[in-house]
């Protein structure tokens, strides 16, 4: 597994990283199981990944204790990115409560779920929805920062005003071949501000895997029953598009995910993709990125191969 630092930290993560979202349970249909999970996360363990990003919204904390309670003591010996702010509001819709009050309560109940003194790397799940000033936001973390509790901040979900003015020391966005907007002023920003960028979503929620080949009918369960890129024309576009990928990475041997997964990867500015797996077997192969990387790839046709997708 590549590992890279990650900038202005004193941290090293592995460029694959594991996403935890499904295993809280929620909004990723009905074939998620806690064993399978766990089966995941040493999977994730045995192929060298270090980066394990979950959040207390993912099933309300469910999916930091599958995650500990896989991970055991080795939860010390890598990185666990997890986030804060974001939970159910009075009307059960999820919302961003950044008040200070609330910061402090909620990393002070991920920092007991997931058995730790310190994490290492907390991030604001995203921009506030009940006003509170983006100014106290980054005094809290700051404060909690001085008193032990994180060792370093990001934000997932703001623009690059925000990078200019708080100076994170991550961004969470959305980026892959299907998803390519962070290139305009997203990465160059964190480049010239040496901000390591977390991508999620970097399979696209599947479609990216080449086996979303027809339009499929997700349980309501799944928030993709709830997504258009996964219906209509928009989808077809997306599955002619990953046949093509799929017949690029049949030539490399590997499964179309690793290509998708490394390509992202490889982008200038990318410190780690986050890749969400339901199964050891969805992370084996997704791990496989690692040894692409690592390997002499025409990265020229790959780009061609990815640049045929114009949004
Ligand atoms: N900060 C934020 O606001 C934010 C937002 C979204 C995500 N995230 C983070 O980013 C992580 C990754 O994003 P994501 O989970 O939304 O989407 P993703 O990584 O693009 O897709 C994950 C899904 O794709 C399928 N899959 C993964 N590997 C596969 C493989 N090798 N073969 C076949 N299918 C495979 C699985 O679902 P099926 O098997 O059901 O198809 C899996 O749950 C999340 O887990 C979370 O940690 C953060």
């Amino acid at each position: 597994m590549i590992r890279r630092p990650l900038p202005g930290t004193d941290l090293e993560v592995s460029a694959i990283g594991l996403g935890c979202w499904a295993m809280g349970g929620e909004y990723w249909g009905d074939d998620v199981d806690d064993a399978r999970s766990a089966k995941a996360v040493h999977a994730a363990l045995d192929a060298g990944i270090t980066l394990f990003d979950t959040a207390p919204l993912y099933g309300s904390g469910h999916a930091d204790e599958v995650l500990v309670e896989a991970l055991g003591t080795r939860r010390h010996d890598v990185v666990i990115a997890t986030k804060v702010g974001a939970g159910p509001g009075p009307d059960g819709h999820a919302r961003s409560d950044l008040r200070p009050e609330h910061l402090i309560e909620d990393t002070e109940a991920s920092l007991k779920r997931l058995g730790l003194e310190t994490i290492d790397l907390l991030q604001v799940h995203w921009p506030c929805d009940l006003g509170s000033s983006f100014e106290d936001t980054t005094a809290t973390l700051n404060d909690l920062q001085q008193r032990g509790l994180i060792r370093h901040w990001g934000l997932c979900n703001y623009g690059a005003e925000a990078l200019r003015s708080a100076r994170p020391a991550t961004l969470q966005t959305p980026y892959s071949m299907l998803r390519r907007e962070a290139e305009h002023e997203l990465l160059p920003t964190c480049r010239e501000l040496e901000i390591g960028v977390l991508a999620y979503e970097p399979l696209c929620r599947g479609l990216l895997t080449g086996k979303y080949r027809a339009p499929t009918a997700f349980p309501e369960s799944d928030l993709r029953s709830r997504d258009d890129r996964f219906t209509g024309t928009r989808f077809l576009r997306a599955a002619s598009f990953v046949e093509v990928l799929a017949r690029a990475a049949r030539k490399l041997s590997v499964p179309t995910a690793a290509l998708a997964l490394a390509w992202a990867a490889r982008q200038p500015g990318i410190t780690c993709v986050l890749a969400g797996a339901k199964s050891p077997e969805q992370v084996r192969s997704n791990a496989q990125a690692a040894e692409l990387l690592g390997r002499r790839v025409r990265w020229d046709v790959i780009d061609r191969v990815a640049g045929l997708w114009t949004g």
